[in-house]
């Protein structure tokens, strides 16, 4: 695996040529790290579900770099989803289309529905059209981590997470620290209506204004409390709880104006929203390094990208 520099052309260039060979290349986006791999390719998609230990029925985001690039990928781009396209990519929202047939049963896990995302990171912008220079369709890429676990937001936590699973010719592009620090939002459209699988910074209020908001499905609306309810996802190897009184030996991640007790070990102290977000998976990965007993959390009150960041935590406090 080599590690090397997103900002150069040159290690653009090297990046993508990779991917056109069908080895895999990990990149920077504004939400998290993702692990890429050339989406017309079968092998390298499967190593992508190897390399993540990923159940094959889970479908894999395409990320393109414009909307004229969508067409190969979809059956029909009805006109509700390219104004979502329009106002919000490049951008933290994955919408999901029928599939046309380059979107194969390896890449959807069988469904006949594709996500397709434009990231608006530049390096990934710059990779993605190089790709596409090259004569590629589009990169699958989910996000850079173990199934189940934290999704990385810098170059180092990709490699430390997946450094050695990845072989000599596989790249990571290092890019610094994601922007937003959480996945993007997923939009699937009903009829021009917007079911939204997974909150994120594209808000249900921002999507609202273009195409009604029916249904969110996110840990917010579960009693994620209940044993088994659902799998625990986005979780570090050390115990979540969620506004539990923190004790000696916990790690805590918590609003800058929550004080941190005697001898509890501070994670994060984010002083907005956005910073929350941005955050959050280093300090859950912080924990770990730590050796912490536990990790308390103080999930953020209110709506925007909050409920986002709730989905988050209470899904890796869940008991699987
Ligand atoms: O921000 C992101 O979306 C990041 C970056 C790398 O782009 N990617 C990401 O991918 O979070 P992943 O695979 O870790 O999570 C994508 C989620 C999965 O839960 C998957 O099941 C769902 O999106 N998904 C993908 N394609 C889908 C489809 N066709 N229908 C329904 N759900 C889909
Ligand atoms: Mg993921």
């Amino acid at each position: 695996m080599q590690l090397i520099s997103g900002s150069s052309k040159y290690g653009i260039k090297k990046a993508a040529r990779a991917l056109k060979s069908g080895h895999l290349v990990a990149f920077p986006t504004e939400t998290v790290y993702g692990l890429g791999g050339d989406a017309t390719n079968q092998s390298a998609v499967e190593r992508i579900f190897q390399v993540k230990s990923r159940p094959r029925d889970h479908p894999i985001i395409v990320h393109i770099s414009s909307i004229e690039q969508a067409a190969y990928w979809v059956a029909e781009f009805p006109s509700y989803a390219l104004t979502l396209a329009e106002q919000f990519w490049p951008g933290p929202m994955t919408l999901i289309f029928k599939r046309s047939e380059i979107a194969k049963d390896f890449l959807t896990g069988k469904q006949e529905f594709v996500g397709l995302r434009i990231p608006s990171n530049l390096i990934a912008l710059d990779l993605l059209s190089e790709f596409e220079k090259m004569g590629g369709m589009g990169v699958a890429a989910p996000s850079a981590n173990k199934f189940g676990a934290v999704s990385p937001t810098t170059a180092l936590a990709v490699k430390e997470e997946l450094g050695n699973l990845l072989c000599a010719q596989d790249i990571i592009l290092n890019g610094g620290a994601s922007l937003i620090g959480i996945e993007s939002t997923i939009i699937k459209l009903e009829e021009g209506k917007s079911v939204i699988l997974r909150p994120g910074a594209i808000t249900e209020k921002m999507i609202n204004k273009i195409s009604k908001v029916i249904s969110i499905q996110s840990s917010n609306n579960r009693d994620f409390r209940v044993s088994g309810s659902f799998g625990s996802h986005y979780a570090p190897k050390t115990r979540v709880f969620l506004n539990l009184v923190p004790q000696t030996g916990d790690g805590m991640i918590a609003d800058s104006k929550i004080e941190t007790p005697h001898g509890v070990i501070r994670l994060c102290s984010p002083e907005t929203v956005e910073d929350y977000a941005r955050d959050l998976y280093a300090s859950f990965r912080l924990g770990d390094k730590l050796k912490v007993n536990r990790i308390i959390a103080f999930p953020p009150k209110g709506n925007g990208l909050a409920i986002a960041i709730r989905d988050r935590i209470e899904r890796s406090s869940s008991i699987t």
